[in-house]
């Protein structure tokens, strides 16, 4: 029986296997998909395990993207740009580390037909995922990716890999902004507010967060109230997904409305 995990702190909330144990189940394969509370010093034992064959893909989340990384033979185009990994495997003996958040993020907007191209995005945020939208936007031909962080610090610190980045003060989104992102920590908690100028920033704007769960953090709600189009992290997520469970089982598993309804 083949074996997949998916390691991160704290990791109670992944929808993971939930998603993969049913698509493993669809395509009848003799497999199973766990997750696993980890700390950082037995991180490299588990990858180990791939190396023998005990585990035969790994998912990795918050907050090990990048500290898995030591402890890989080989990083995708993907992973290498981004520093960030969320999908392990072995291939010819070498233990691989690809990044699917970036595929995840592009399909989950070609999903609902948002076309970014020649749009103005503002990301909100400077934590693990951000690489991996800032790449996928400029695949997707953005014009404009202005950022900004609480932190100014790690604002600038993502400047010096992506120069074409315009850092702004925290929570200052420009007026003519066309999507807004939300990729902070911000709105896991129910009661959570992202202190915006939202009148400001206008309607008829797409207001995106990465966030899936809960499913309308107070960031879309107030956007969705002012006449803002929104959209969660949802599809992003089941797509991230699906692309690691394709590269690993080499079957294109199927998206359909049974799938999405499984995560609500
Ligand atoms: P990590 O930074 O370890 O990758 P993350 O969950 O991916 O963690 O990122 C958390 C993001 O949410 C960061 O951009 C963080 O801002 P800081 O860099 O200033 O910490 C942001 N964040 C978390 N709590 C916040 C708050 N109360 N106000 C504004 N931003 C917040």
């Amino acid at each position: 029986m083949k074996k997949y995990l998916v390691i991160g702190n704290p990791i109670e909330h992944s929808l993971s296997p939930k998603l993969h144990n049913y698509w493993i189940k669809k395509n009848q394969l003799n497999a199973i998909y766990d997750k696993k509370l980890v700390n950082e010093n037995e991180i490299k034992n588990i990858i180990e395990e791939i190396k023998n064959e005990k585990i035969n893909g790994i998912n990795v989340t918050v907050p090990f993207k990048k500290i898995v990384i030591p402890y890989l033979d080989k990083l995708s185009f993907e992973a290498d740009k981004s520093q960030s990994v969320n999908t392990i495997y072995m291939e010819n003996n070498k233990i691989i580390g690809h990044n699917t958040d970036i595929a995840g993020f592009e399909l989950g907007l070609k999903h609902i037909n948002y076309d970014v191209k020649d749009k103005k995005i503002c990301i909100l945020g400077a934590g693990g995922v951000v690489s991996s939208i800032i790449i996928a936007l400029n695949k997707m031909k953005a014009s404009n990716i202005i950022l900004c962080n609480r932190t100014k610090k790690k604002a600038d610190d993502l400047k010096f890999f992506f120069k074409e980045l315009e850092i702004v003060e925290w929570a200052n989104v420009p007026k003519d902004t066309d999507m807004i992102i939300n990729a902070t920590s911000l709105g896991l908690k129910n009661d959570d507010n992202i202190n915006l100028d939202y009148k400001k920033i206008g309607s008829n704007k797409f207001f995106y967060d990465v966030i899936y769960n809960p499913k309308q953090t107070n960031f879309l709600k107030k956007a969705n109230s002012l006449g803002n189009k929104t959209e969660n992290g949802k599809m992003m997520f089941i797509y991230q997904a699906h692309q690691s469970f394709t590269l690993w089982n080499k079957i294109i598993p199927k998206i359909d409305k049974e799938t999405i309804k499984l995560l609500d």
